[in-house]
């Protein structure tokens, strides 16, 4: 199957650039934390808390295997999904991945207007909301840059913007 994958923190626009670009491509598009809780019947919240980060990261590799095997669409990791080797390895074989970036500061202004995000959004660290999310762009940088083939900053581009982006680097878009 060729996927297009989009990779980054959380807030960088993943899922709703997924649904933008699945339109524009005509094809489905896929939110990978929304089949984990599909397949588990258990919010990501809930996988959190009854087994801790590597029971979610377990279930999350069993599902990305699962979602590579589904027909050509264009689907949006969750921020996490690149840590583990052979994740890495089943996106770079299943697709083209794309990663989406955001300034730190960008990040915490769309978390925090996002009501959601408190509730379905764990923590992964003890440290503040803005020192977690330096952390995790230094932990995880170089696996986003290691699977994507393309990037985009999406700090002051509309959802549709980046996804055009996307599209016409795929040599789908609209000139
Ligand atoms: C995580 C990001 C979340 C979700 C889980 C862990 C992470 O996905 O998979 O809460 O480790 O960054 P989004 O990036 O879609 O919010």
């Amino acid at each position: 199957m060729t996927h297009v994958y989009l990779c980054g923190l959380r807030g960088t626009g993943k899922t709703s650039v997924a649904e933008e670009l699945g339109c524009l491509l005509h094809r489905p598009s896929y939110d990978l934390d929304a089949e984990i809780q599909k397949i588990s019947q258990k919010s990501v919240a809930q996988i959190f808390s009854e087994g801790g980060e590597e029971a979610f990261r377990d279930i999350e590799s069993q599902v990305l295997a699962a979602v590579a095997e589904y027909p050509s669409g264009v689907i949006s990791l969750g921020g996490g999904a690149v840590l583990r080797l052979r994740n890495r390895e089943i996106i770079r074989r299943s697709g083209h991945c794309v990663y989406l970036h955001a300034l730190p500061a960008t990040i915490l202004d769309r978390l925090s207007s996002d009501p959601k995000s408190i509730s379905q959004r764990p923590r992964l660290t003890t440290l503040s909301p803005i020192d977690e999310i330096e952390f995790l762009l230094k932990e995880r940088q170089g696996f986003y840059r290691e699977v994507a083939e393309f990037e985009v900053t999406t700090d002051d581009c509309s959802v549709s913007v980046v996804a055009q982006r996307i599209a016409r680097w795929l040599g789908q878009g609209d000139d």
